[in-house]
């Protein structure tokens, strides 16, 4: 496909500001250029570390994309806690995690809330990257695709561009968990992704889609080579620089 592979690193709650600027020197030394030319690659650290890594990326030249773990969707305002959409931006983030399914779980991020922080993304510039999933109950209940269904109509009915918002499926059962789904269900739900991406007013073609759930050196490759899946979202295997490195070269 003429799509760039993309791989982003969600660091979750850890590394302070200090631990962050190591992780990403070491990243970016044993990362050279001719094996990644052809990926896009990005770091999603905690909020404290982002200005750290900002002033790394830009002083040093990285070719790294920035991102955030969340944002509110509003511009300022009395929501102790939260950080708004335009600090993010002035802060040259490219990307924003938008109802990963930490959020929807134990912060309640509801079918909602996610449209609304996705929309305030946009607004300001920035690429929302919107995390869709099912859980085993509803997998096993043969539901996967229709919770997936509801989740992208719910977050990008209204969008202009649908296809502008990088989609990461991952099904929250694989998540942390060591166990992922085999190359053929990801494929067969991320290719599901882009129809309904398609139905909603998308271009299937444009729209990028990552998978995400235990993804590591050892399955990466298997994974990125099927023609739906179009690169990674990346938890506790971003954390490691050899391993995340080579996740990278796999794309
Ligand atoms: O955002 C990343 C995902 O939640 C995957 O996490 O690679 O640790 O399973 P994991």
């Amino acid at each position: 496909s003429t799509r760039t592979p993309f791989i982003a690193g969600n660091w979750k709650m850890h590394l302070d500001h200090l631990e962050a600027i190591q992780l990403v020197q070491q990243l970016s030394y044993r990362l050279n250029p001719r094996d990644i030319a052809e990926v896009e690659i990005a770091v999603i650290p905690p909020f404290t570390a982002l200005r750290s890594i900002q002033t790394l990326i830009e002083g040093d030249k990285l070719e790294l994309g920035l991102g955030a773990q969340d944002a509110h969707w509003e511009d300022s305002g009395a929501y102790t806690g939260a950080v708004a959409p335009p600090m993010l931006a002035k802060l040259a983030v490219d990307y924003v995690l938008v109802g990963h399914s930490e959020r929807r779980s134990r912060f309640g991020d509801d079918d909602d809330v996610v449209a609304r922080k996705l929309g305030a993304v946009q607004r300001h510039g920035m690429i929302p990257i919107l995390c869709v999933g099912e859980t085993l109950e509803e997998r096993d209940a043969g539901r996967a695709e229709e919770v997936v269904d509801r989740q992208l109509r719910a977050a990008l009915a209204g969008l202009d561009r649908p296809h502008e918002v990088v989609i990461a499926y991952e099904p929250v059962w694989a998540i942390g968990t060591g166990r992922t789904a085999t190359p053929d269900d990801a494929d067969h739900m991320c290719a599901a992704v882009r129809r309904i991406v398609g139905e909603i007013g998308g271009d299937t073609q444009a729209v990028r889609v990552q998978y995400g759930g235990s993804v590591k050196a050892g399955n990466a490759g298997d994974l990125l080579a099927r023609p739906d899946i179009d690169g990674a979202l990346v938890g506790g295997a971003s954390l490691d620089p050899d391993g995340f490195a080579a996740i990278c070269r796999a794309g």
